[in-house]
């Protein structure tokens, strides 16, 4: 396996606390990393650097781990942009829009879905994204969601079974039917193909009653659990991920003081995804009530085609900045190691030696020029360990 160096790091951040200035950033200056095509291989400053078979030259750019996007639904098909639009003219978010895109997915061929999949996480590796969490939820049919996790798991090993989306519109009229179905033939189809069960807990969508029956479901089939919650309205969805444990709890734009201690006290992370606030004009949650109450926080694009169709997550940073409270170091963690916890994994979002080989180099000379150059072109190059399978995928479909 051939190995680089990247040299001449000016601001190189590890989230490694045992790293450089020693913060929680592991911030190091005038760092290098070295690294094969998988792993990392060693972390220091520039001037002990090892000789490798390549050898990058930074010249003074930042470098940071490459982004851990822990929430999309990126495989479906058609577009909602006349939502939108009428959002911005002052219509309300209440997750009815879901159906258009279970329409027009149930429609698509299984190529047509693939090619867009591979569109849409080109366009999130381009932004530096090198771990991906796919869910399914756009066909709400036994069949359906199988041909969804199907073609998630082409591009990411972080495929979650979102059966439990909305109910669909043939069930309109007799729900506990469709609640019967994921908890069980649904699921059972499901869960070989994914490794994470995720319900809507909303208004609207699942209540906190039929939520918990359908993850204790997942958990006996052997998946792990996280929660879309609070998003619409405080109902309930926080204390319900943090009764089961859930890696993480999605959303929570509308949070009371009790859930901020729950979160708080417990390993399930609150993933912010101000995409979304964007998208629909809502209130942005405030993540600074959520670390000061020593919550961990992650950010996440959230990309689909309804509340957030946001591949950006230097955007999500920004944002995140600007309107939710976060210092630049804290939404970039969030954006790293945040969404690395989120998903449970301790070999992304990091650069230490062994950890994946998924690293941004920025055109800029630090790293807070995501949040303070938003919309530019900030992302340089990005390395990611994985990037073969799925670019064998792409020129298959090609
Ligand atoms: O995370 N909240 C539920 N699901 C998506 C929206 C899906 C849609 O509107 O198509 C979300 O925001
Ligand atoms: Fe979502």
């Amino acid at each position: 396996m051939s190995t680089r160096v990247i040299v001449n790091i000016g601001e190189l951040i590890t989230n490694d606390p045992t790293m450089g200035d020693g913060s929680v950033m592991g911030r190091c200056h005038d760092g290098a990393v070295a690294l094969d095509s998988e792993r990392v291989l060693w972390v220091g400053p520039s001037a002990q650097a090892p000789e490798a078979d390549e050898m990058i030259d930074a010249e003074g750019a930042a470098v940071v781990p490459g982004f851990v996007d822990s929430h999309t639904h990126l495989v479906f098909a058609g577009e909602r942009s006349d939502e939108f639009e009428a959002r911005m003219a002052g219509e309300r978010y209440d997750g009815g829009g879901i159906g258009r895109s279970v329409a027009s997915t149930r429609a698509a061929s299984t190529g047509e879905l693939r090619r867009a999949t591979s569109r849409r996480r080109t366009e999130l590796l381009n932004n530096g994204v090198t771990t991906v969490e796919i869910k399914s939820g756009y066909e709400l049919t036994t069949e359906g969601e199988v041909r969804l996790l199907d073609i998630a798991n082409s591009f990411t090993d972080e495929v979650t079974f979102l059966g439990a989306h909305v109910v669909p519109e043939e069930y309109a009229t007799n729900r506990e039917d469709y609640v019967d179905l994921v908890a069980g033939a649904m699921l059972a189809a499901c869960a070989p193909l994914a490794r994470w069960a995720d319900v809507f807990c909303d208004d609207g969508a699942f209540s906190v009653d039929e939520s918990r029956r359908i993850l204790l479901s997942a958990r006996r089939a052997g998946l792990e659990l996280r929660v879309h919650g609070n998003q619409l309205g405080d109902t309930g969805g926080v204390a319900l991920a943090v009764e089961l444990d859930a890696a993480s709890v999605d959303h929570c734009t509308h949070v009371s003081d009790h859930d901020v201690e729950l979160l708080a006290s417990s390993r399930t992370v609150a993933t912010l995804l101000p995409g979304a606030e964007f998208s629909t004009r809502s209130p942005y949650p405030s993540a600074r009530r959520l670390l000061d109450a020593g919550a961990t926080v992650a950010l996440a694009t959230d990309c689909n085609p309804g509340t957030s169709y946001v591949t950006s997550m230097a955007l999500v940073i920004a944002l995140a900045v600007r309107e939710m409270g976060m210092t630049c170091d804290e939404a970039l963690w969030a954006a790293t190691r945040g969404g690395a916890i989120a998903l449970r994994r301790d070999d992304v979002g990091v650069v230490r030696v062994g950890a994946r080989a998924d690293l941004v180099v920025l055109n800029a000379p630090r790293a807070a020029h995501l949040a303070y150059r938003p919309g530019g072109a900030v992302v340089g190059r990005t390395l990611c360990s994985g990037i073969e399978r799925w670019l064998a995928v792409r020129e298959n479909l090609e």
